[in-house]
């Protein structure tokens, strides 16, 4: 009878604990099956009343049912409380993903790389420079001497050097010629992008910081048209299209003769728009056969070679190229409009 009782709890708590997953549920089976006021318990304390005989068969079954019971329990619930911590650290891959914000290169730097693209697959060298610049380099071997009134073309920001010497954040990419030529020996064909400053109040067409493209070309016997014959061909790559090239007399120090060149409108294709003020041509920067002083000045002999060098303004062909108004908005630091290159 008593036997039967005791296997007959086993098989019901068996089928109890069968599909339990909760921990509350659990407790209460545990305090239903091993309680003080269980079955089991009730069922223990008839084995007082047993013949010797079946106490020691019963008794052995009771005991070892009990602790069947206990220690299915006791796993269930370490299985449970594991499961519990892993469905805590658990990845919802279904979840999407937080976007992570990725840089990407400033439209000049696109420019740039793609202005030493087209003039190395000319055979052009890169250089760069520097972008504080002594005195000498940037003004005195440019044929600029000090107090001459040249220099106040270029509104300079001076800085006071390490050794207390002058120094300047180069107005122009001009001193890397002088940097080119003395570790050069022409024929060469050179090209060096770079930041330069100039010192003047800021307008939708000037900024105090900006990206001039240099050029210089030099050998035995190079003369205009082919500055006009390169310059020809570089614009009509940058802007996919026929662009025409035109030289207006000029000045500056370190050039003779020296000229201001325009190429043709590449809105109107030189028919006239508001973009080129109706003239058709649209003005890009300074050039000229370079200066035998300045040749004199890197090192050369006067007279032995012929040259020409150029510079413009890299924000300039990219506000024609994307209709850019302010050239302002290039270094604003505005990621609304930087995202947009
Ligand atoms: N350095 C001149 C400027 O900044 C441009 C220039 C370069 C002119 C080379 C002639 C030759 O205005």
């Amino acid at each position: 009878m008593l036997e039967q009782k005791i296997l007959n709890i086993k098989s019901e708590f068996l089928g109890e604990i069968e599909n339990v997953s909760d921990l509350d549920v659990l407790n209460d089976i545990r305090v239903k099956y091993l309680g003080r006021k269980s079955e089991l318990g009730e069922a223990l304390k008839g084995l007082k009343d047993l013949s010797v005989d079946e106490k020691k068969k019963i008794g052995p079954l009771a005991n070892e049912v009990k602790n069947e019971i206990a220690s299915k329990i006791d796993a269930l619930e370490k299985n449970i409380k594991s499961q519990a911590s892993l469905l805590k650290d658990r990845i919802d891959v279904t979840i999407p993903g937080k976007k992570k914000e990725v840089g990407h290169l400033h439209l000049i730097t696109q420019i740039q790389s793609e202005l030493i693209d087209i003039f190395s697959s000319m055979g052009f060298d890169v250089t760069d420079g520097v972008e504080i610049e002594t005195e000498e380099y940037n003004f005195d071997k440019l044929n600029i001497p000090e107090n001459h009134p040249a220099r106040d073309a270029w509104d300079t920001f001076w800085i006071k050097g390490k050794d207390g010497e002058r120094k300047a954040l180069r107005p122009h990419t001009s001193p890397m010629q002088i940097h080119y030529m003395e570790s050069h020996k022409p024929p060469f064909r050179v090209i060096a992008p770079g930041k330069c400053f100039r010192n003047e109040a800021t307008d939708a067409s000037h900024d105090h910081t900006f990206y001039q493209f240099e050029a210089l070309v030099v050998g035995d016997d190079v003369n205009v048209g082919h500055f006009k014959n390169i310059a020809q061909q570089f614009f009509s790559m940058f802007f996919k299209k026929d662009v025409d090239v035109r030289i207006r007399p000029s000045f500056f120090p370190f050039t003779e003769p020296s000229f201001e060149f325009d190429i043709s409108c590449t809105v109107c294709d030189g028919k006239g728009c508001s973009t080129c003020g109706r003239t058709g041509w649209i003005e890009i920067g300074g050039a000229g056969m370079v200066n035998q002083a300045v040749f004199e000045a890197a090192g050369y002999e006067k007279g032995r070679y012929q040259g020409f060098a150029w510079g413009f303004g890299i924000e300039r062909i990219a506000m024609m190229r994307h209709k850019i108004d302010d050239i302002r908005l290039f270094h604003g630091g505005d990621l609304r409009f930087i995202k947009q290159f």
